[in-house]
């Protein structure tokens, strides 16, 4: 490994997604969790498949296929599809497609679980003398230097810098990413992500690196994951799309966190435990704190949308 300092972006674009990097070694599941390991997660979305009549339902950054296998017993007869830079799991069933890179066109529900928080972006922070400044790292070591200025409009418009010390993460790769994605379907894209809005914005950025379940010192190095919350505003104005928390989305499919009767442990001990399980899923997808407050960027390319209050 180069002892160069890179630009972020190209350091943690190396870091994830190089030869050797964290994605193409190792699956998702085995370092966080996230929605698609919640069982109602795949009802929520075979629900919003099912309502817009989609004939194929994409996932992209698929991770180990969860959602997509999980979907396949609820969504008979529609084509999935995984889009993934990691290889194809061994159990994922055969007719489950999986590619590396976006189809031109689809025909239904495009779904992106925490995917564009990984999209890699450059970092930039406020000097002393008020000048906006390239943050460069040395990847072997996490060692951080100021760079050449940068002047970018994005900056002026989603996330101005005011203070010296002040840093930001530069949305336009992950503006790009998803606008990129929302022109190739015909039906409804969403993506799903931890995020802030303009008056929200972390002042010192968000830049978390996670390993084996755990937060890690930030290290762009191939050895852990590499984040940073989506500017979910920026991502909606780029794509035309919508923004709702992902407890009102899943309350507009009707997933309901609400807990069994008690009545029915007597009369029905089996179904209230089901019942039950169920409850604490919803409960966890819609946690405050937690699973509910991330953002669902929703875009209906045929106008209106399930989704819509
Ligand atoms: C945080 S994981 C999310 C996995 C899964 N969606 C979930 O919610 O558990 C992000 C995934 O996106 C994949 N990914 C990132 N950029 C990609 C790209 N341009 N094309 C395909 N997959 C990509 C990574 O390899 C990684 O598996």
């Amino acid at each position: 490994m180069s002892n160069r300092p890179l630009p972020w972006r190209l350091a943690w674009q190396q870091a994830l997604y190089g030869p050797d990097g964290f994605f193409r070694r190792s699956r998702p599941a085995d370092h966080f969790r996230t929605s698609v390991h919640v069982g109602m997660f795949a009802e929520a979305v075979a629900e919003l498949a099912r309502s817009t009549s989609a004939a194929s339902v994409v996932d992209v950054g698929a991770g180990g296929g969860e959602l997509l296998a999980a979907l396949r017993d609820h969504l008979p007869g529609v084509h999935l599809a995984g889009v993934e830079l990691a290889p194809r799991p061994a159990e994922l069933p055969e007719d489950i497609d999986w590619m590396p890179a976006l189809p031109e066109r689809v025909d239904g529900l495009l779904i992106a679980n925490e995917w564009l928080d990984n999209v890699p972006c450059d970092v930039v922070e406020l000097d002393p003398a008020g000048v906006v400044r390239e943050v460069l790292v040395d990847a072997a070591t996490g060692e951080e230097t100021l760079g050449p200025e940068h002047r970018n409009p994005w900056l002026d418009q989603w996330w101005p810098l005011t203070e010296p010390g002040q840093r930001a993460e530069v949305g336009t790769t992950r503006d790009l990413a998803w606008a990129d994605a929302v022109r190739r379907v015909d039906g409804t894209a969403v993506a799903i992500d931890y995020g802030h809005r303009a008056g929200d914005r972390p002042p010192f950025g968000s830049l978390r690196s996670y390993r084996d379940g755990r937060e890690v010192e930030v290290r762009p190095d191939g050895s852990c994951d590499v984040t940073a919350d989506v500017a979910v505003d920026a991502v909606a104005d780029a794509a035309g799309g919508t923004l709702l928390r992902q407890r009102d989305a899943l309350a507009r499919l009707g997933i309901d966190g609400s807990r069994p009767p008690i009545g029915l442990a007597h009369t029905d001990p089996a179904a209230y435990l089901r019942a039950l399980g169920r409850a604490g899923e919803a409960g966890e997808l819609g946690a405050r704190g937690g699973l509910g407050d991330f953002w669902w960027i929703v875009s209906d390319t045929r106008g209106h949308g399930r989704l819509d209050a």
